[in-house]
């Protein structure tokens, strides 16, 4: 079996590459190799597993770069390469060229291959499809309804997987998955960063700043059941989809107030010591834009798509996959 990761640079992307290794297979298959593409960025796992692994700088926005991945057939394709939901929002060109164009060219370079071929598809579409005014707790039959420039261009991505999977060019599964938390890496600039940034950061002893009210609302998923959905949806049987190709992921539903609640219960108060509270007017404006609520994820769940069950957890989790199981900011 071959698999190709679009984007598979980025943060998901070299975590999809270690949960493949511990798979293995996919429906029994066993993998033989994988091939990570990126606009930008080598990839850095590359050595110690069991299947060939080659790194590739491509540009998604370049159709003949497209046609040359694809001619290789993979059988698996990730399709993980976007401009993500800040830069997508501040360079609108930029957004739509990669994340709506480049996915185009993709899909036609595999609509158009000399063989008659029909890999499996799986793209990362996220929450941002949705917008407000939301119900108390939204269900699968939410509409879509974007309110950025990057909620618009996965939608319409959604959109061209159920085209191209129902005239059976690609066979296509498109997975919202909630915002990513604990985000590993340093702290970026994006107005949702101080989701994971209060948890991060303290645990390291090191403060951050809580730069919105505590009743700013969002769901998450961490990065380890993001890499499960990912694996999961390159192996279910695409016939109990329907029509709909693309399902609302489990998360977990949480304030800001009950992030830190959380973090107190798991590491305790001198670790919630480090938050220190000055609101951002444009981060409270925009996580009180966003505002997101409970979600039902039943589809999904029904699928055996699964999460963590509390933020506790989520917290948990990321101690014992980035951290070692140690807390550093007990010790500072
Ligand atoms: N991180 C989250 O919270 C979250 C939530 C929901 C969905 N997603 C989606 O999951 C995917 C991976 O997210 P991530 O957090 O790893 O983001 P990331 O920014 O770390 O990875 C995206 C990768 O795409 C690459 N890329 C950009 N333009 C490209 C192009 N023209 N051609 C080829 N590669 C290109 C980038 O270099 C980057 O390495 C994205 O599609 C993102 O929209 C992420």
């Amino acid at each position: 079996m071959k698999i190709l990761i679009t984007g598979g640079g980025g943060m998901l992307g070299q975590k999809l590459i270690a949960g493949l290794a511990k798979v293995g297979s996919l429906n029994g298959k066993k993998i033989e190799s994988i091939t990570v593409v990126d606009a930008y960025k080598q990839s850095q796992a590359l050595d110690g597993f069991d299947f060939k692994i080659t790194s590739k700088i491509v540009d998604i926005t370049d159709r003949k770069e497209c046609d040359a991945m694809i001619a290789e057939k993979p059988d698996v394709i990730f399709h993980l390469a976007a401009i993500v939901s800040g830069e997508a929002e501040s360079d609108f060109e930029k957004g739509y060229r990669v994340n709506v164009d480049g996915m185009r060219n993709l899909f036609d370079a595999i609509r158009l291959h000399s063989d008659q071929y029909c890999p499996r598809v799986v793209f990362t579409s996220s929450v941002a499809v949705y917008g407000g005014p939301y119900l108390d707790v939204a269900d699968d039959n939410f509409i879509l309804q974007p309110t950025t420039s990057y909620g618009v261009q996965k939608a319409i991505g959604e959109l061209l997987l159920n085209d191209y999977s129902r005239r059976g060019f690609l066979d296509g599964v498109g997975l919202r998955i909630p915002t990513l938390c604990v985000r590993p890496g340093l702290p970026n600039s994006a107005a949702s960063g101080v989701f994971s940034n209060i948890i991060r950061e303290p645990l390291m002893g090191i403060e951050a700043t809580l730069t919105a009210g505590k009743d700013a609302s969002m769901i998450f998923t961490s990065p380890r059941s993001a890499v499960g959905f990912l694996i999961h949806a390159a192996q279910i049987d695409t016939a109990l989809l329907g029509a709909r190709r693309s399902l609302m992921m489990p998360g977990i539903y949480a304030t800001l107030g009950d992030e830190i609640d959380a973090l107190r219960r798991v590491a305790g108060d001198k670790i919630v010591g480090f938050i220190k509270e000055e609101i951002d007017p444009f981060v409270q404006e925009m996580l009180t834009s966003w505002n997101f609520p409970r979600f039902e994820a039943k589809r999904a769940r029904s699928l055996g798509f699964t999460c963590e069950d509390s933020f506790d957890e989520l917290i948990k989790t990321h101690i014992a996959d980035e951290l070692g199981g140690q807390i550093p900011g007990l010790t500072k």
